[in-house]
């Protein structure tokens, strides 16, 4: 078996590439061979047998099923691709230890995988020879009704997150991400939002505990990590510090009834003037309302012509009495009427805003590819000031030079208890003074991987037309939309602090500072780095940053 592993898709070449860049200590694994890598993790498992269940070469007939499962974005679905030559599924903490120390040992980048939605698939993708850690088997949720709180394996889903809650009580919730499949792992550590954003504000303001493998193999929870990494494995973004295995999170009371409504106006019902108006009351509506605009263009409007759609989709914590009352003093533009809105409980909104019909079971939330895959490229912007009309005005226009369906816009207003939590109490900076984050989509599926320049250059020139409307200096972006258009390391050779403030800058405006003392102080040797990852200091550029 051995043997024939060796001739498997091993890049030496390009293993003697990431020779040169890596530290000292490694230089051991010059002389490595996949079988060493084996080797090693058999020793620290444990468990020689174990290895014939929990890792896959290119060798094995399931390893492209178990490689492509999760893979969101089709653009990174293709045969041309770079693969890793190993993929890790663990099953325990041990397992998680063991593939980092080998790795480490033999020179292989780990790149940590547990929902695979990565906008820009770096959880998967990797130009040197590397090794996936899948956590896809790591997904126990332990929920403790009566504290209010839930252990949960970064392997899970939130679906299954939200799932575990509700079997055991219909008035707790967690605020997380509105579709269901997203992974924990790679969320919590970018921030994580969804419709309860106002009133809960993110996943990560709710996280208590954690446990973390760290760059040395060890198990570290927030006790023995200590503050400093703890504050930066929340909102810090995946695959810069460690592997965190399991999260404890803090879960948030919800009203037994809630109420939804998502209505539709079009350019020939006013679109323009309600899309302005929301700006300026979405931020300031009751924390209990959370009513983000979805604008799509179709041929919908009078005799098939081009229109925009604005979808003002939208949960209420509270019933519909309530509701309407609010709307009518906080929004009454919008007209919305009781025939409109469907109370049902916190459980049930998660699937309304998830996009599945009514009466759909509750265990969908358990199937971690029921989400449509697309191609797509998505980008993010936060607004400050309200965007003028003229200014909407030239945004459809652009729209419609786009093929219809393709391109979405999603406006998440902030405000609520965004707007109480100082920027720097956690990397994720993006509080006071943000009216509302866009996201920006183009996603399609006709013309595959062969259209794709047209689209993504389309979003390219989209956000370069928004530059006046959005903040500045910098230009601020969420990591969990990670877009390696605004800035990228060089993950070959070492990285320039100059040249990773590019991005870092606009993910987490100061605070990119501490991660960079935080990551120099844990993982000197840059072995958890990506394109987009924390970069540590050497110490000549900690003395040229006056840091030492
Ligand atoms: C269809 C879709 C819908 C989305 N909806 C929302 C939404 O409503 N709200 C929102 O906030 N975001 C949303 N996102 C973005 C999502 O939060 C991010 O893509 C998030 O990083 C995905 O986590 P993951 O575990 O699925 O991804 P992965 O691709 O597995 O990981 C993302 C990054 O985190 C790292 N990472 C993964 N697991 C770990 C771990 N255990 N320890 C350390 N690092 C790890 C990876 O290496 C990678 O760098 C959506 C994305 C998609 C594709
Ligand atoms: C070794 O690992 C295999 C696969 O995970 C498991 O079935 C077996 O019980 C383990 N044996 C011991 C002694 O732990
Ligand atoms: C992890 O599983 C292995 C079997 O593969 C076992 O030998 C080991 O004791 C387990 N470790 C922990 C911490 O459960
Ligand atoms: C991969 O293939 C090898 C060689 O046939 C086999 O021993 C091993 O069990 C396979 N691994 C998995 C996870 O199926
Ligand atoms: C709740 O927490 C207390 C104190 O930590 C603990 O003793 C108790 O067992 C917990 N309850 C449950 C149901 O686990
Ligand atoms: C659009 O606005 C105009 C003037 O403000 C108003 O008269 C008209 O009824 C509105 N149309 C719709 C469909 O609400
Ligand atoms: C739609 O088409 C009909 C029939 O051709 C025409 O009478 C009408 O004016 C058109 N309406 C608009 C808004 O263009
Ligand atoms: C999960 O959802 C997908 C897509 O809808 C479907 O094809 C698949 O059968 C579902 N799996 C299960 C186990 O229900
Ligand atoms: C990013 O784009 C994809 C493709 O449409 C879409 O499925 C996904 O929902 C987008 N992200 C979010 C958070 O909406």
């Amino acid at each position: 078996m051995l043997k024939r592993m060796k001739m498997a898709n091993f890049n030496y070449h390009h293993h003697l590439t990431c020779l040169l860049v890596l530290s000292a200590p490694l230089i051991a694994f010059a002389v490595s061979t996949p079988e060493d890598f084996l080797q090693c993790l058999s020793l620290h498992f444990g468990n020689a047998s174990a290895i014939s269940k929990l890792v896959y070469t290119p060798i094995n007939s399931s390893y492209s099923s178990v490689l492509d499962i999760t893979i969101q974005n089709l653009r990174f679905l293709t045969p041309s691709i770079s693969k890793p030559s190993f993929i890790v599924t663990p099953l325990n903490v041990s397992h998680v230890q063991a593939a980092t120390i080998c790795s480490r040992q033999y020179g292989l980048q780990m790149r940590i995988r547990s929902g695979g939605h990565d906008y820009e698939g770096l959880s998967y993708l990797s130009e040197v020879p590397f090794v996936i850690v899948d956590m896809a088997n790591l997904r126990s949720v332990t929920v403790d009704a009566e504290n209010k709180t839930t252990w949960v394996e970064s392997g899970s889903t939130v679906g299954e997150l939200y799932y575990r809650i509700a079997e055991k009580s219909g008035t707790l919730g967690f605020p997380a991400s509105i579709c269901p499949t997203v992974g924990v792992g790679g969320h919590f550590s970018g921030g994580g939002y969804g419709m309860m954003l106002r009133k809960c504000g993110l996943a990560a303001d709710n996280v208590i505990d954690v446990q973390l493998v760290n760059a040395q193999g060890r198990l570290l929870d927030r006790e023995s990590m200590g503050e400093d990494l703890f504050w930066a494995i929340r909102g810090g973004g995946g695959g810069s510090l460690g592997v965190v295995v399991s999260w404890k999170v803090k879960l948030v009371p919800v009203q037994s009834t809630v109420t939804v409504f998502s209505p539709l106006r079009t350019l020939e019902q006013n679109a323009t003037k309600l899309v302005h108006q929301w700006q300026l009351v979405a931020n300031k509506l009751p924390d209990d309302l959370f009513m983000r605009v979805i604008l799509q263009s179709h041929n919908s409007g009078p005799n098939g012509t081009r229109t925009m759609e604005a979808f003002f989709n939208t949960l209420y914590l509270g019933g519909v009495d309530a509701l309407l009352k609010v709307m009518k003093s906080g929004f009454p533009e919008l007209n919305v009427v009781r025939q409109d809105c469907t109370e049902m409980s916190w459980i049930e909104s998660v699937l309304y805003f998830a996009g599945f019909p009514s009466g759909t079971p509750l265990e969908v939330l358990l199937n971690r590819s029921s989400n449509t895959k697309y191609f797509f490229k998505n980008k993010s912007d936060y607004v400050k000031e309200p965007i003028p009309e003229s200014g909407l005005e030239g945004m459809w226009e652009r729209f419609f030079d786009e093929d219809e369906g393709v391109p979405i816009m999603i406006w998440n207003p902030y405000g609520g208890k965004m707007a109480e939590i100082s920027e720097s109490a956690l990397p994720f900076p993006h509080r006071t003074g943000v009216l509302y984050k866009i996201q920006y989509i183009t996603a399609w599926t006709n013309g595959g991987n062969e259209v794709a320049p047209k689209h993504v250059s389309w979003i390219r020139s989209f956000y370069s037309y928004m530059t006046p409307y959005v903040s500045k200096s910098p230009r601020e972006a969420y990591i969990n939309y990670r877009d390696l258009d605004i800035g990228t390391n060089n993950v070959k050779g070492d990285t320039d602090y100059k040249q990773a403030s590019a991005w870092g800058k606009k993910y987490f405006k100061d605070n990119f500072d501490r991660l960079v003392r935080v990551k120099t102080a844990v993982d000197p040797d840059n072995f958890f780095r990506h394109e987009q990852s924390i970069p540590p200091l050497s110490s000549q550029q900690k003395r040229k940053n006056g840091w030492v």
